[in-house]
């Protein structure tokens, strides 16, 4: 395998980014309370807060915003984006929404009630609010494997069948309005879905008379995996793993800032018609009209040659090399990376990083924040701070088993130097790795406190 593949298109617009020097990094970081999502992006180098709508669009996108057609109701942009849809998807009905969790939100509105539990292999976090929100418990099911960091298994994300079986059997499928599996598992390392565990998941749901939904964000990223990773799909096009994988589903929610190759946009899809009656009145009322959904006409338009672009081969193959060059460089260098490096993202887990600082320090900040500092690299915690949960029986704090950071890598936007900068970074931070100090928390709310927490750093 090489270790880089070459990116597959040139530059014809660039976008300034600068790199401010280290006694400036210094004094952002502290000012932002020592919260990379505090910081201004102007005075980060290189963002990998998150690869969601962070994509870069190629000329055909642009060309294709330029045809949009804003007409209110039956715009020809939405019949362009429907027929793209209808052949990758082929569900029966879809509606457009500005984004993943609005389709979250209208699915769980349509058919959740309180009390209702809904298992997935591991629901993305606004899933799991989307659930909360409406007094239904969200339910992860992913093999044990997954929380391994450096185990090697190519289908990490697989939902664990026996256990879903067992807890359907014991919570009573009337409890279980719908179930859902993540492709790739964003919450456990960018991790695939084999063909045969969405299978399988599909046959259990369904013994029981369950909707299967999936979670669609990065489909493409899946298809490829399982092209190159599962025996009787070496030959198959990205467009046909596709189709197979959606054909087991009765709907799907997606956000489009991922594999959609756009900067906003998604869809809730599904075959059920009363289903879909519902789903356009919540539409219409939180949305916008079916044919628009909360998107400009030439959002749709970017959109529908974005799904196009991200099914091609050339594009998948760099993208997972790009992001495995890093990963795997990272590791080389005895950097404690989950394995195998997933498509979207390399998490580490700071924990085994810095030994010496103990959990309750928060080294997954510590390492977010020596990122900045070194290198005005921006990842973000999904650790300790991002999933530490009270014990509901006696209150005491329970943390997550790693501690990990992620830096998820944007579309098109970075070039192979970039990656190669990062590497050097992260060998002066590991050149000065025992002098870093651990932080501790000054201000946080108690929902989603990752996001604006406030961190002092210790003495
Ligand atoms: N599902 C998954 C698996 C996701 O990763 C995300 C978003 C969503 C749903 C929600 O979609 O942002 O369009 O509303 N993930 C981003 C991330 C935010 O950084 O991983 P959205």
């Amino acid at each position: 395998m090489p270790k880089y593949i070459p990116e597959p298109f040139r530059i014809k617009v660039v976008e300034p980014i600068e790199l401010k020097d280290r006694k400036t990094r210094e004094k952002v970081i502290k000012s932002a309370g020592y919260n990379t999502f505090s910081v201004k992006a102007e005075d980060i180098f290189i963002d990998l807060m998150t690869d969601s709508g962070t994509s870069a669009m190629s000329q055909n996108q642009w060309a294709a915003m330029m045809i949009g057609d804003e007409s209110y109701a039956g715009a020809r942009s939405f019949y362009r984006l429907k027929e793209v849809i209808d052949e990758i998807f082929g569900f029966k009905f879809f509606v457009p929404t500005h984004q993943g969790r609005a389709a979250e939100n209208i699915l769980t509105s349509v058919l959740l009630k309180e009390g209702d539990l809904v298992p997935s292999n591991q629901h993305f976090d606004t899933t799991e609010g989307n659930i909360y929100g409406r007094g239904g418990t969200p339910v992860n099911l992913v093999n044990g494997d997954a929380y391994i960091l450096d185990k090697q298994v190519p289908f990490k994300g697989n939902m664990d069948i026996e256990k879903l079986k067992q807890f359907i059997e014991e919570t009573g499928p009337e409890h279980i309005p719908f179930g859902m599996i993540t492709i790739t598992n964003n919450a456990g390392g960018g991790q695939p879905v084999s063909m045969q565990n969405i299978r399988e998941t599909a046959k259990v749901y369904h013994s029981y008379n369950i909707p299967f939904f999936i979670d669609a964000c990065r489909f493409a990223e899946n298809a490829y995996y399982i092209q190159q990773r599962e025996p009787g799909y070496g030959h198959r096009s990205i467009l046909s793993i596709a189709q197979e994988t959606f054909s087991y589903a009765d709907g799907a929610t997606m956000s489009a800032k991922k594999d959609g190759m756009v900067n906003i946009g998604g869809f809730l899809a599904m075959n059920d018609e009363e289903m879909f009656v519902n789903v356009r009145n919540e539409l219409i009322m939180r949305e916008g009209f079916p044919t628009y959904g909360g998107l400009a006409g030439r959002d749709l338009d970017a959109l529908a040659v974005g799904f196009k672009e991200v099914l091609k081969e050339d594009y998948l193959e760099y993208r997972l090399a790009q992001t495995r060059y890093l990963g795997e460089s990272f590791a080389e260098l005895g950097v404690p990376v989950m394995q195998p490096i997933g498509a979207h993202a390399v998490y580490i887990d700071a924990k085994q990083f810095f030994t010496h600082i103990p959990q309750t320090e928060l080294p997954g900040i510590a390492l977010a924040v020596a990122l900045y500092e070194y290198g005005g690299i921006r990842g973000c915690e999904l650790g300790t701070v991002a999933f530490s949960h009270p014990d509901p029986v006696t209150g005491e704090m329970i943390m997550p088993e790693l501690d990990l950071v992620r830096l998820a890598i944007p579309r098109r936007v970075y070039t192979q130097s970039h990656f190669d900068y990062m590497i050097e970074v992260m060998k002066e931070i590991i050149a000065d790795k025992d002098k870093f100090k651990g932080y501790r928390i000054v201000k946080a709310p108690k929902l989603m406190r990752h996001f604006t927490a406030q961190y002092e750093r210790l003495k």
